[in-house]
């Protein structure tokens, strides 16, 4: 039998059944449930709908559900249609008469709209941690390779060498922007719904922001029809992870580049490697393939959450049962991947010396010419025409570039700017690539870095 059977003559046809039951995917809400249950069961309480022994008891009740999910030992039955009705059935089998005062100035619809907040809540918090430890590991590869050079790349070119370390770090704040992004939908999401009931809340006299407190939430709703209908958080949560999906996406396509043997800028360690099945030579960067592919999917899942809730009239629609299945897919799917990366990058050895080979071309450094001709006192424009003009010469005649700065009467005393290094270390605006600019960098990050590991 349903908790909700007594309007009913007949039974729900099975067809029915196997389409609106989502035990089979919402049972992984049990904790959470049961942290609301419980504060809602203590609100009760406090509005003296429940007296303190019956309090207690239900207290106790759903503890014990609770130890029975946590050992694997709690017994689904046939009729539970979801993770808050299962729940409820079974305090009612452990008390009695009493279990059916837990409904009390609650339904399912304040219940799963806490229930998932709660649920989400956590999840975001465990995402900030994770996309800080990759950050972390990004970082640490910088500073393993303090001095490694590499070309930086615009259109996949070359066109200036960088340092590693100002390499990874630009990925780490992209990271950093996304953890600040998870705690601003953390913050939003901070608001309980519990108490809006179906969705014009109670004649009883509860307080929902007793309840609200007791979860940890910020403060209680203030419109039910909101509070019930409301999914904004499983948006706001399925865009950041969608857009953590896409920078470990980046992330992942850099790295199958410079594991292959035409870049061979780096190796991934065997443990975050994989072989071929038929090709005994292979060394594949699955790691790095399956972060590029799994963003497909995190920004399905956005998509499939929108669209659901597009056109939904006010207030609770069972449409929304829909918002569950992507949500955790994408946390469950991103925790993989950033904590896989993780792991790849901790390992991950840099060929320094095919980096920088690749960064010595002194085409690389035609900018550097320009530049000095600027400080000469020509107007930027005609220098850049002017090493333009050699550069060209340099590639359709085959003759090195030195050579021909060498000769050229504007430039002679700039051919210094070509030796290997120097184009770096003067490289020394604000935020530049060089070392000069390095350490102003490195503390602005890492200030950032341990500011949101404070919030976490
Ligand atoms: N499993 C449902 C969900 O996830 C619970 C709410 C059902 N409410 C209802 N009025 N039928 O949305």
């Amino acid at each position: 039998m349903t908790l909700w059977h007594g309007r009913f003559e007949s039974s729900m046809a099975d067809d029915l059944w196997n389409l609106s039951e989502s035990y089979s995917f919402d049972h992984v809400l049990w904790r959470h449930d049961i942290f609301g249950s419980t504060a809602h069961v203590r609100g009760l309480g406090r509005a003296g709908l429940l007296s303190d022994d019956d309090v207690r008891k239900l207290e106790g009740a759903l503890n014990t559900v609770a130890e029975e999910f946590a050992s694997d030992t709690f017994v689904k039955k046939k009729t539970d249609e979801d993770i808050h009705t299962a729940i409820e059935r079974r305090v009612t089998e452990l008390l009695g008469p009493l279990g059916a005062r837990l409904h009390t100035t609650r339904s399912r619809n304040d219940q799963v709209a806490t229930t998932l907040r709660l649920f989400t809540r956590e999840a975001l918090t465990n995402i900030a941690n994770a996309s800080l430890n990759l950050c972390a590991s990004l970082v640490d590869v910088g500073e393993r390779y303090a001095d490694a050079v590499l070309p930086g790349y615009t259109h996949t070119q070359r066109a200036q060498p960088v340092l590693l370390s100002h390499h990874v770090q630009a990925h780490a704040w992209a990271l950093a922007r996304d953890v600040e992004r998870l705690f601003a939908t953390r913050q939003q999401l901070n608001v309980s719904p519990l108490g809006a009931g179906a969705l014009a809340g109670t004649s009883l006299p509860i307080d929902p922001s007793f309840t609200a407190h007791d979860m940890g939430f910020d403060e209680a709703f203030a419109n039910s029809l909101d509070a019930v209908s409301d999914r904004d958080f499983v948006a706001a949560t399925l865009f950041d992870i969608a857009l953590i999906g896409i920078h470990c996406s980046r992330l992942g396509e850099e790295l199958v580049l410079w594991t292959t043997s035409e870049f061979n800028f780096a190796a991934l360690s065997d443990a975050f490697t994989s072989g071929s099945s038929m090709l005994p030579q292979k060394k594949n960067a699955d790691v790095a393939e399956l972060a590029r592919g799994k963003t497909g999917r995190l920004v399905g899942n956005l998509t499939s959450l929108l669209v659901t809730m597009k056109g939904l009239p006010l207030s609770y629609n069972r449409d929304l049962q829909e918002d569950k299945e992507p949500l955790f897919d994408s946390v469950r799917q991103i925790l993989l991947v950033l904590k896989a990366l993780a792991g790849a990058y901790d390992s991950l050895v840099f060929h320094e010396d095919v980096a920088a080979l690749a960064a010595s071309d002194p085409l690389l450094s035609a900018i550097d010419l320009a530049e000095w001709l600027v400080e000469q006192g020509l107007p930027f424009r005609l220098a850049h025409e002017h090493v333009g003009e050699l550069v060209g010469r340099s590639v359709r005649e085959g003759i090195d570039l030195r050579t021909l700065v060498t000769a050229d009467e504007q430039l002679r005393d700039a051919v210094s700017l070509l030796d290997e290094g120097v184009s770096l270390q003067r490289r020394r605006s604000p935020g530049a690539s060089g070392p000069v600019a390095a350490p102003e960098q490195k503390k602005r990050l890492e200030a950032r870095l341990s500011a949101l590991k404070k919030s976490l």
